[in-house]
């Protein structure tokens, strides 16, 4: 089996590659990238002008939802949000029901995803049994299952003394602790940014420092401990500051991940264009403009490491209730792309390197993961995006369970023309 891809530009930062160029994929593996290539027999697949063959693109942040919430989404559901999304891995949370603490749990994702046979899919484990933050889960044996990282995602680690601890031992695993910051008093039962917005709607607080604060206290243990620890959905002003400065000092493995929306909306969209739209509702919350600012800001200078969506899928019934009762969440898988071309490339803010690397380079070193890379005798794991395909977002044309989006209606530039898993396509746009 083999597949020629001709006439793309080649974007591949790992192995320093930036130019027109063909790849040939044999038996599932990248077997050759340059200039021209001979046809040789292979299935020919003729880029337009302008497309991009990029390495895989990993969302490190998402919820699949299976075991336990099937009505939200499944595995076979969010993988093919995935790959139409242009993601070829992602790896997906534990707040699953029963929450994944357990090799049992973990194997049952990974046959699933094997049914499924459309994107990879790499389980994190829960840091503590139930996610409940008292006793360690049994890390080793997660991780001999699959695991490629843990968390309490919903809930951040509950103590610090259990952070310790679980920075020392995913670190003599090789794994990181990525950490939903936030200090539980001060968010308290808040449900929007605390500011002049919610003030004004009526809407309970949450300051950005509930964030700030957790990430300096894991920053910290981080450089006890020498663990890798990686802040999970930032969204607030002040935990930027807190991991540039680290990064500056040096001598501690901290990384950060930003969500689209993120760097994208403000509390502004409490009020418009609908008041009290539970599609803006997440955690942590949109926030003021300085915050959205900052995240532009460490997307830029290269503080933030990682672009992943939290895709956060949840059902209509569960949504159409008043703000305060809706759960947090919006799903992301199938946005991220345009809305990082339109919003982040074609506004001039990073280039196209740079869009790879926080889509596909950094979240496969974060997390140790094969993917990442053009490197011949690589797995094929290959995205082909079209950087100037007009884009419109609906909700309901969304291939995962879930349509809860606040982005249903935006018109956007750039988007995925293929997706490839192991040499084999398993998406295609035929609009791009
Ligand atoms: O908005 C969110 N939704 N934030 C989280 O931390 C959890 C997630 C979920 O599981 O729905």
């Amino acid at each position: 089996m083999k597949t020629l891809l001709k006439g793309g530009r080649v974007i591949d930062p790992a192995n320093g590659r930036d130019g027109e160029m063909d790849v040939l994929i044999e038996n599932g593996t990248i077997a050759r990238v340059a200039r021209t290539l001979p046809a040789d027999g292979a299935e020919v697949f003729e880029l337009r002008r302008g497309w991009i063959v990029a390495p895989g693109l990993i969302d490190m942040h998402v919820h699949l939802r299976e075991p336990g919430q099937e009505h939200k989404e499944t595995v076979a559901t969010g993988t093919a949000a995935a790959v139409a999304g242009g993601f070829t891995a992602v790896a997906c949370m534990p707040n699953t029901d029963p929450i994944n603490d357990h090799p049992g749990i973990t194997e049952l994702i990974l046959r699933k995803t094997a049914q499924a046979n459309l994107a990879r899919v790499y389980p994190i484990g829960a840091v503590s049994l139930g996610s409940r933050g008292e006793q360690l889960a049994e890390l080793g044996a997660q991780k001999a299952a699959g695991c490629v990282g843990f968390t309490d995602d919903g809930r951040p680690v509950a103590t610090a003394l259990l952070m310790r601890r679980a920075l020392e031992y995913a670190g003599m695993l090789g794994v990181p602790i990525i950490d939903h910051c936030e200090d539980p008093s001060l968010k308290g039962d808040g449900v929007a940014h605390e500011g002049y917005r919610a003030a004004t709607m009526g809407l309970r607080g949450i300051p950005g420092v509930a964030e700030s604060i957790m990430v300096e206290r894991d920053i910290a243990l981080a450089e006890l401990t020498g663990g890798a620890f990686h802040v999970a959905h930032m969204s607030a002003r002040q935990s930027v500051r807190a991991v540039r400065d680290a990064k500056m000092r040096g001598g501690s493995r901290v990384t950060c991940e930003v969500a689209p929306h993120h760097f994208i909306l403000t509390d502004e969209s409490l009020e418009r264009p609908t008041r009290y739209d539970t599609n803006v509702k997440m955690n942590p919350p949109l926030r003021e403009q300085a915050d959205r600012d900052a995240m532009l800001d460490g997307i830029a200078d290269g503080t933030v490491d990682v672009i992943a969506t939290d895709h956060a899928p949840h059902h209509l019934d569960e949504k159409l209730v008043e703000f305060d009762r809706a759960p947090f969440g919006i799903v992301g898988l199938e946005t991220a792309v345009p809305l990082v071309f339109d919003r982040l490339v074609h506004a001039g803010r990073i280039g196209l390197p740079r869009m790879i690397e926080l889509l596909s380079v950094n979240p496969a070193r974060v997390l140790a993961l094969p993917g990442g890379s053009l490197a011949e005798g690589r797995p094929a794991d290959v995205t082909i995006l079209a950087p100037d395909a007009p884009v419109s977002i609906r909700a309901s044309a969304l291939r995962s369970k879930s349509k809860n989006t606040p982005f249903d209606g935006w018109s956007l530039r750039g988007g995925v023309a293929a997706t490839i898993v192991g040499g084999r396509v398993v998406y295609r746009n035929e609009q791009a």
